[in-house]
């Protein structure tokens, strides 16, 4: 299985956004670089803008997964695509019509992700009408808002119940799994079927944030070979 480490940018240091990336962009680092979007309103936590988003695309080379955290990303698509996001992942409640939503990033040549939170339910997101516009789904293993929180441990049958859904449906559609992510908890979610696995605290509150995201594949890896 091919396990795909996302650093969150929003336990960084935000003094330094550029060398917090460069640090884990490296050789053998990050896989693709996520970037967590809020605006005080769908979650309590403001964020950043297509600004920094803008800026940073000058500095890295990464696959940037903007997560919009956000009432009304309608609003707010085009100017993240221009800002350089390869990647627009959006909450289906937030979505007053979630096929049109997906449509248009799609059309725009970016991926389009889908996140799920924990009280959402793989029944509510109609993977039947919208599962071809998908590239990636995340599974929010906390409730979204704020780094460093528990892993909810009932995201694991999740994720298993997503892998037979998409199955069923003969859908190709990454599972991404955002919130809680750790040395003990990476193995559990790759071995029930994630394969892009989102971390901030626990590469970016260490050390070394290299060593550390390196140390997180491996034990992602322990159990998905
Ligand atoms: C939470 C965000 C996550 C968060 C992950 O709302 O969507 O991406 O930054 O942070 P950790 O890995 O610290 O739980
Ligand atoms: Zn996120």
């Amino acid at each position: 299985m091919n396990i795909q480490i996302a650093p969150s940018i929003l336990s960084a240091n935000f003094a330094k956004l550029a060398e917090s990336v460069a640090l884990i962009e490296q050789n053998n680092g990050a896989d693709l670089l996520h970037i967590d979007v809020m605006d005080g309103h769908y979650v309590p936590n403001l964020t950043i803008g297509p600004c920094v988003v803008k800026s940073l695309r000058k500095e890295s080379k990464l696959l940037f997964e903007t997560h919009l955290m956000v009432s009304n990303p309608d609003d707010l698509i085009d100017d993240f695509i221009k800002a350089g996001s390869d990647r627009i992942v959006v909450h289906p409640e937030t979505c007053r019509h979630l096929h049109r939503t997906l449509t248009k990033i799609k059309e725009a040549g970016v991926q389009a992700g889908l996140a799920i939170n924990p009280s959402t339910t793989i029944d509510d997101c109609s993977f039947d009408y919208i599962g071809e516009l998908l590239d990636s789904v995340t599974v929010m293993s906390v409730n979204p808002g704020f780094p460093a929180q528990k892993f909810i441990p009932s995201s694991c049958k999740k994720i298993a119940n997503l892998v037979s859904k998409f199955n069923e449906l003969g859908l190709q559609i990454q599972i991404e799994v955002d919130g809680g992510i750790n040395n003990n908890t990476a193995p559990l979610v790759t071995q029930a079927g994630a394969n892009i696995l989102v971390a901030g605290n626990a590469i970016f509150n260490t050390p070394n944030p290299l060593e550390s995201l390196i140390s997180l594949r491996e034990s992602a890896l322990a159990i998905a070979c």
